[in-house]
């Protein structure tokens, strides 16, 4: 499959996609290296460094049968109320994308299990 992870470069994103890689999947990563860092991420990893509220991460779902959305600021400080509304469009602009999809891809969406493994 095809999989786009976004906070590819982050704690969780990076694992995931060390994961995915070694289960032969093809992994797209978005990441705007606020936080993450790019060599956590494995190398075999499709990379773009994309704020995931911008439209420039239309194209990269050309051809993608699942999603991660894994990017996510973390920013506990008196901004908080900020980062969260981020976090939040953040969070609309990735789903937006599920429309368009095939039916074929959105069935494979249903090919993910509770653990998270790939069926
Ligand atoms: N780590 C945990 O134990 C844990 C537990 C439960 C839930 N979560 C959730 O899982 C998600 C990922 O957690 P994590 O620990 O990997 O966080 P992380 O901070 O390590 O990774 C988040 C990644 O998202 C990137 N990012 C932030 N804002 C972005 C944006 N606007 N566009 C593109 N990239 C952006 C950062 O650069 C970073 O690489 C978060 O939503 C977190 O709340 C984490």
């Amino acid at each position: 499959m095809k999989i786009l992870v976004t906070g590819i470069a982050g704690f969780i994103g990076s694992n995931l996609a060390d994961r995915l890689v070694k289960e032969g999947h093809t992994v797209v990563g978005i990441d705007d290296l606020s936080v993450g860092v790019l060599e956590q991420a494995p190398k075999e990893v499709e990379f773009h460094k994309i704020d995931i509220r911008s439209k420039d991460i239309y194209p990269l779902f050309n051809g993608v049968d699942a999603v991660f959305n894994l990017g996510c600021s973390k920013n506990y400080s008196i901004l908080e109320v900020i980062s969260v509304m981020q976090d939040i469009i953040g969070m609309h602009m990735v789903p937006q994308f599920k429309p368009d999809i095939p039916g074929e891809v959105q069935a494979n969406l249903g090919n993910i299990t509770e653990a998270g493994n790939i069926k």
